[in-house]
């Protein structure tokens, strides 16, 4: 099995306790003596990584002869800081953080093969090749949103797989409610919005044999403190900070989303699909009376959403009165 500290790129154990230690202390001077002796390693290695902190755009203020401070505490989501938040929980037990890597998902697939345990917890602060749906491209400005994989063992067969995407869209849905205290839309299978704009989405994949699941990876972006997006999609996204008027703590809203999911997904294992095709149903204003269209891949669609199937499909009820039952493909609303 890896260990959390040596996959490579992950963030170094020492130098996420130097960012604990600067972050409980914020604003009090540290000399670079007792930074050096509380995490063990040499003075000169502690101003390195100052520099290195810095050039990550943490505001470290100070210098080797005096100390160090931090001038804000920085909202970075290091393993220590979460693992303290999580503490008896199973999202908190295995943290990898990167400042930088090209997907969480890709590094939690990775992870996946090479046996890593249920419940490890991917992070970043920056992706340079987020993955989204259907060969998307997620965006993933360092430090403003929150870039996330969860890795998962249950024992499902394949085609239960799609209901731990709904879980991971209703626990988005419930944490980013909680956190700004305004209601966001949860659209089937698993987009967030908020004033008709994405803010949020999952990304499930998985490694399986025909009848059972070996694992799935649920890769959560979840747009939080952007302020503008690239002009490309700046008239489909939002994030928390736009709709709120004010900046969030990423460590909330990933605490609440981990526990809210672990909450969730012992649910699910214990009552089956049921429970969460009633909650989808509950939550999602689209899953029923929406005029919906569909696009396929073979065929676009106008119809009506009609509900769920166990499975937690999408039920269509087409403009010929025929209802279909929708696998894959793209539904938006039709206005
Ligand atoms: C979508 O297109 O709606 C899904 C977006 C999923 C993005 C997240 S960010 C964390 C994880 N790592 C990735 O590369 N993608 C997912």
């Amino acid at each position: 099995m890896p260990q959390a500290s040596s996959l490579p790129g992950t963030t170094d154990r020492r130098l996420a306790a130097l960012l604990t230690l600067l972050s409980e202390n914020a604003t009090i001077v540290i000399s670079g003596a007792r930074i050096a002796r509380e995490i063990g390693v040499s003075r000169s290695t502690v101003w390195r990584w100052v520099e290195r902190l810095r050039e990550l755009g943490v505001r470290v203020k100070g210098q080797q002869s005096a100390g160090y401070f931090l001038e804000k505490v920085p909202d970075i989501l290091t393993p220590d800081l979460l693992r303290k938040r999580m503490k008896g929980k199973l999202f908190g037990k295995r943290v990898y953080h990167f400042f930088k890597t090209d997907s969480t998902n890709r590094v939690a697939m990775e992870l996946g093969y090479a046996g890593e345990l249920e419940g490890a917890v991917v992070l970043a602060e920056e992706q340079t090749a987020g993955r989204g749906r259907a060969g998307r491209n997620w965006h993933s400005e360092r430090g403003a949103g929150l870039y996330v994989t969860l890795l998962l063992r249950p024992r499902l067969s394949p085609v239960q797989a799609p209901l731990l995407t709904m879980l991971a869209g209703l626990s988005a849905h419930a944490a980013i409610e909680a956190q700004t205290g305004l209601s966001a839309e949860l659209k089937w299978p698993n987009d967030l919005l908020m004033s008709g704009r994405k803010v949020g989405g999952i990304l499930t994949e998985m490694h399986a044999e025909p009848t059972q699941v070996r694992f799935v990876i649920i890769g959560i972006g979840i747009n939080t403190n952007q302020e503008k997006f690239p002009a490309d999609i700046s008239a489909t996204a939002t994030s928390l900070r736009r709709e709120s008027g004010r900046t969030h703590s990423r460590l909330e809203l990933l605490v609440r989303l981990l526990t809210e999911f672990e909450s969730d997904y012992n649910r699910f294992l214990r009552e089956g699909s049921s429970y969460v095709v009633k909650r989808f149903e509950a939550a999602s204003y689209f899953a029923n009376g929406k005029r919906v269209r569909v696009e396929t891949g073979h065929e676009t669609y106008f119809g009506t959403t009609a509900g769920l199937t166990s499975e937690g499909l999408l039920r269509v009820k087409r403009e010929d009165g025929e209802t279909t039952t929708v696998i894959a493909g793209d539904v938006t609303e039709a206005r």
